[in-house]
């Protein structure tokens, strides 16, 4: 089997997304096919699809479980990525691999730009920074695109949170004092795959870090707000959503208060721009409310 481009994650929203995008002109895989923590799999995968380019969209995202777990994120994040970039390398492959926000502090107080100095608050920050330099130790030529706050009409992330929640609960509480950048999965893979052409056309050295992330910026309740207005229109429930401090919502992984990504080297490089955050939001909960079979108002 030959492919030009083989895409890693399985069912997650990226991969899932690029399958969308590109169809049968990829070659997906996901587990147990492909498996960090079985990394003779790894190998394996790249020799027998023998692809142009990888993008590696499979990670280990639950930012939470990540302090319990610190050695599959590792596996997940770290190691195997790494495996996955010598493999490339052996194979002649191109590689983008995908990172976060994450794996800054967030104090900066601006948008984090590629040679801002690195700091992750907690295990998954912490893993995806050691995946990003094992990656381009083994694999010079490989692209890491950081992205954050990643969401898609499936899978597990914010936007469909909020809006399940909704249905059961007449009034929100959402962290006012985190702010970044909403990515849609869509707008993600439609960039992941520009630089892919880009890179697969040859002719330039492209190896290094790029930010990746939806343009703009917000917090997560004003990312809630904005949803609950999208999904008003289509005549969903639209709860009150209450500011609440990141001290009044405990979780076991701290997060950085201000993770906004500068976006403009993948802009001067590669002439790519994700769009406004708020317009694909717009997109993406239309598409959700328009497909769901979920009761549009709260009982009662
Ligand atoms: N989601 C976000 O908000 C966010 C923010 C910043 C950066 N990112 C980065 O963006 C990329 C894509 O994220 P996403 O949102 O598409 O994530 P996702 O929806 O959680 O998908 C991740 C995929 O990775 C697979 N995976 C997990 N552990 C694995 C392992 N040990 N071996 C092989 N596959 C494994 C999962 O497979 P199973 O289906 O088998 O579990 C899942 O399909 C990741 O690199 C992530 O770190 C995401």
């Amino acid at each position: 089997m030959t492919a030009r481009i083989l895409v890693t994650g399985g069912a997650g929203q990226l991969a899932t997304a690029l399958v969308r995008a590109r169809g049968d002109a990829v070659v997906r895989v996901g587990r147990p096919a492909f498996d960090f923590d079985q990394p003779e799999t790894i190998a394996a995968v790249v020799a027998q699809v023998r692809p142009a380019l990888v993008i590696n969209a499979a990670a280990w995202t639950a930012v939470d479980a990540a302090e319990a777990e610190p050695e599959a994120a590792a596996r997940a994040n770290h190691s195997g990525p790494g495996l996955l970039a010598v493999a490339c390398r052996k194979a002649g492959a191109g590689l983008i691999h995908v990172s976060t926000d994450y794996v800054f502090d967030g104090l900066k107080g601006a948008p984090y730009t590629e040679v801002d100095p690195t700091s992750p608050t907690g295990v998954y920050g912490a893993t995806k920074l050691a995946g990003e330099q094992a990656v381009l130790a083994a694999h010079p030529g490989a692209v890491i695109l950081r992205t954050s706050w990643v969401y898609a009409t499936a899978g597990k992330n914010f936007v469909l949170t909020m809006l399940n929640a909704a249905r059961r609960a007449p009034r929100l509480r959402v962290v006012a004092d985190q702010i970044g950048c909403p990515t849609n999965a869509d707008d993600l893979a439609a960039a992941a795959l520009a630089v892919a052409d880009r890179m697969l056309a040859g002719g330039a050295a492209y190896g290094g870090i790029y930010h990746a992330a939806g343009y703009g910026q917000t917090s997560w309740h004003g990312l809630a707000t904005a949803i609950f207005e999208e999904a008003g229109q289509w005549g969903w429930n639209q709860p009150p959503v209450d500011p609440i401090a990141t001290a009044d919502w405990p979780t076991p992984a701290r997060r950085p208060p201000d993770s906004r990504l500068d976006c403009g080297k993948l802009a001067d490089v590669f002439g790519v721009r994700l769009p406004q955050w708020r317009r694909s939001l717009a997109e993406a909960v239309a598409a959700i409310c328009r497909d769901a079979d979920l009761p549009r108002k709260a009982a009662g």
